[in-house]
């Protein structure tokens, strides 16, 4: 991903089609500019409103106006409403780096701040604004797009599907027992600022490494860590990092504890953020945890389905586990996803797209040769090799290895026969995971 591409999905013009849509609904799109303080205060009020938030003081406003630069921020406004500055819909995207199997990378349309007003609801403005975008984002040649969702069931119709679920665990600390190894760095408490120096380039290390992991979009350390002007409750964080012996820190913890009032010695441990480049920080931070003193509970949410953790305490019942849709894909380009990640093994399969929205429908040839490498070209029904039928969105779901072609083949979701090839092909080692929401 480099500044040009950032610079030209930016700079991508607004989708004629979207335009026309919305105004013959009186309605008008807009980009806000990064120089626009006005439209910008406008936009962020309406996201917070949409998302059922407060009013924004001036403090909050600066900071997104800081903060929300390099993102490509849609407004639709009426101008017959009675404070036209604020927008009735709004949509932000912006170019990312998906790791996907392999590993290796891929850039996204990342999207986020989906809002239409509940004065404006339900006349399609949410469905013109995502189709316009994906269209703009596909001529400025990004091949997939991805979001976090507030409800499951908004973006199928658009070809995204759940492609890494996330599993919210709630530890009975005491009754785990930890059977992990004992690892032979140091845990420390540090400033927040200082852990706030040190997660992000060991993020960008280990999110190299985990399909389902995107750029850390602009902005969300200082959230995290509680280090933005507008940052509430910062004194309730806490701040660990794991040193090996060898003195590289290669973990990185934020939590805070709620007191139980009925027990002092059960209180909660939320881990807000768990941050481990290898397997002996991890075990190293989670052994810390584990073994706090007065703690009862521990929760940690946005942990991918197959945690280590499980097999480092002796009482897997210890752990209530909700696995949830996480992080959703769609795939816009389907030569270029499909060439970008890497494959279990060798073959052969043809993949027949159904995609209402036009943009991956087809019939193409994947052939995979020994390295796992894919090459994809178009097919036809002479071409010869097992075939499998499914739409954009079975595609996009199977995309990162997070489910299975066969599981959704027995679902009734994708048929063909080539299922059995495919669903070996698309294999991942790793469950994909994303460790936030944006
Ligand atoms: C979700 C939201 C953006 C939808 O906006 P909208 O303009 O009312 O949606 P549209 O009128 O364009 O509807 C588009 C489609 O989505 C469906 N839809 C809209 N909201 C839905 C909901 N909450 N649940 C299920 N389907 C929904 C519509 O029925 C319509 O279906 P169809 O076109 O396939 O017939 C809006 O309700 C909102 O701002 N919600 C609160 C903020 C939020 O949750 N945003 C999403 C963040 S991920």
């Amino acid at each position: 991903m480099n500044d040009t591409a950032v610079a030209a999905f930016l700079a991508a013009p607004l989708d004629e089609r979207q335009a026309r849509r919305l105004s013959d609904l009186g309605l008008r799109a807009d980009l806000v500019t990064d120089e626009d303080r006005a439209a910008s205060d406008g936009w962020i009020e309406a996201v917070s409103r949409g998302f059922l938030g407060t009013e924004r003081s001036e403090v909050q406003r600066q900071a997104a106006f800081d903060g929300l630069r390099a993102r490509r921020r849609l407004g639709v406004y009426d101008d017959s409403a009675p404070v036209p500055g604020t927008p009735v819909a709004t949509f932000a995207s912006w170019l990312a780096e998906l790791t996907v199997p392999g590993p290796a990378l891929i850039d996204t349309a990342a999207i986020s701040s989906v809002t239409v007003a509940p004065t404006h609801r339900r006349r399609g403005l949410a469905r013109a604004m995502m189709e316009g975008e994906l269209r703009a984002a596909a001529s400025a040649g990004v091949p997939v797009a991805t979001l976090t969702v507030s409800e499951s069931t908004l973006y199928g119709r658009y070809g995204f599907a759940p492609a890494a679920e996330a599993a919210h665990w709630r530890i009975e600390a005491k009754r785990a027992g930890w059977i992990g190894p004992v690892s032979p760095g140091r845990v420390d408490f540090v400033p927040r600022v200082d852990a706030r120096v040190l997660i992000e380039p060991l993020y960008d290390r280990v999110r190299l490494a985990r399909p389902g992991e995107i750029t850390m979009p602009a902005g969300h350390w200082d959230r995290f860590l509680r280090t933005r002007p507008d940052s509430e409750k910062g004194e309730e964080l806490r701040t660990v990092v794991y040193t090996t012996v060898a003195g590289e820190v290669t973990g990185v913890a934020l939590y805070s504890v709620t007191e139980s009032h009925d027990d002092f010695a059960r209180s909660t441990l939320e881990v807000v953020y768990l941050l481990a480049l290898d397997d002996e920080s991890y075990a190293g931070l989670w052994r810390f945890f584990l073994e706090m003193d007065l703690i009862g509970w521990i929760e940690a949410t946005e942990l991918s389905v197959d945690e280590p953790l499980l097999w480092m305490i002796a009482d897997q019942r210890a752990a209530q586990r909700t696995v949830r849709d996480h992080h959703y894909v769609r795939i816009l380009d389907v030569v270029a996803a499909l060439e970008a990640r890497r494959y279990s093994g060798a073959g052969r399969v043809v993949i027949e797209i159904a995609d209402p929205l036009g943009f991956a429908a087809g019939r193409v040839l994947l052939d995979v040769d020994g390295r796992g490498v894919g090459s994809v070209r178009p097919a036809d029904a002479t071409t010869d090799a097992p075939s499998l039928r499914l739409g954009i969105a079975e595609l996009s779901a199977a995309y990162l290895g997070g489910v299975r072609l066969a599981t959704l083949a027995a679902a009734g979701r994708v048929t063909g026969d080539g299922v059995a090839a495919a669903s070996a092909l698309f294999a991942a080692p790793q469950a994909p995971r994303l460790s936030f929401w944006y």
